[in-house]
């Protein structure tokens, strides 16, 4: 794994959409896996500019988010199909069929999980970006005994409820379930960045030099080929 350290959340941001906007340069019709949260949103805001200064087209680009709550529906303002048509799709003239977020309203989850899989595995994610949960959650893969491989429902941690509280009314309007790709559909990606901030310095120590456990999910991405973490020390 590859650390790389900013001052500013802005530098780290500015960093990331670098490293997007190469990738869709050299692959126009890539596949990029997304990731909600207030991590990514600088990234986000500096893709949009260079998209408004034309220097990235996204009208052959894919991408798949890597979870959605379950039990609200794409229209609901936290749901992550609303973030991200909200402070993304709708600012890049991408195609929305070329967007996919699981359904949190799904009425056969078992088969809306295989589906998303089938669909990781038939595109093949290019680039993923990660951000990561105080516990070391990425996408909604909460510390367990294991590593769970495939897309899948998942109850939701104490602390990421509460964690996530902070967008919501109150506290029982939170989810507590989401549908999440797994440990092992994240690891299928060729390549990954992981951005956090400086609040989350030590669970990225543990992650990146601690034992590799499913009690810190992101500790897995050690035994990933190419992931480059950016960290900043702000916020
Ligand atoms: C949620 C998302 C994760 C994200 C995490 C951290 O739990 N499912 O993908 O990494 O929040 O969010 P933030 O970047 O706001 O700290």
């Amino acid at each position: 794994m590859k650390l790389i350290k900013f001052k500013t959340y802005a530098e780290m941001s500015e960093y990331g959409a670098k490293i997007v906007q190469k990738t869709v340069k050299e692959k126009p019709k890539c596949v990029l896996g997304l990731a909600t949260g207030s991590t990514p949103l600088g990234l986000y805001e500096n893709l949009i500019k260079k998209y408004n200064n034309n220097c990235i087209y996204f009208g052959d680009v894919k991408t798949i988010n890597l979870d959605e709550y379950y039990g609200i529906d794409g229209k609901h303002d936290q749901s992550y199909r609303y973030y991200m048509n909200k402070n993304f799709f709708d600012k890049i003239g991408i195609l929305y069929a070329n967007t996919f977020v699981p359904n949190g309203m799904a009425e056969n989850i078992e088969k809306e999980c295989k589906e998303y899989e089938d669909r990781i595995d038939e595109i093949g994610i290019d680039l993923q970006i990660l951000g990561i949960g105080n516990n070391g959650h990425i996408g909604f893969n909460e510390p367990c005994n294991h590593f769970p491989s495939k897309t899948h429902l998942v109850d939701l941690s104490e602390s990421t409820i509460r964690a996530n509280s902070r967008f919501f009314a109150n506290l029982s309007d939170v989810p507590t379930k989401a549908i999440t790709m797994g440990i092992g559909s994240i690891m299928k990606a060729k390549k990954i960045i992981l951005l956090a901030t400086g609040k989350k310095k030590e669970i990225i120590e543990k992650a990146m030099y601690g034992d590799v456990t499913p009690e810190v999910p992101a500790s897995i991405l050690q035994f990933h080929p190419n992931v480059t973490v950016l960290i900043c020390e702000e916020m």
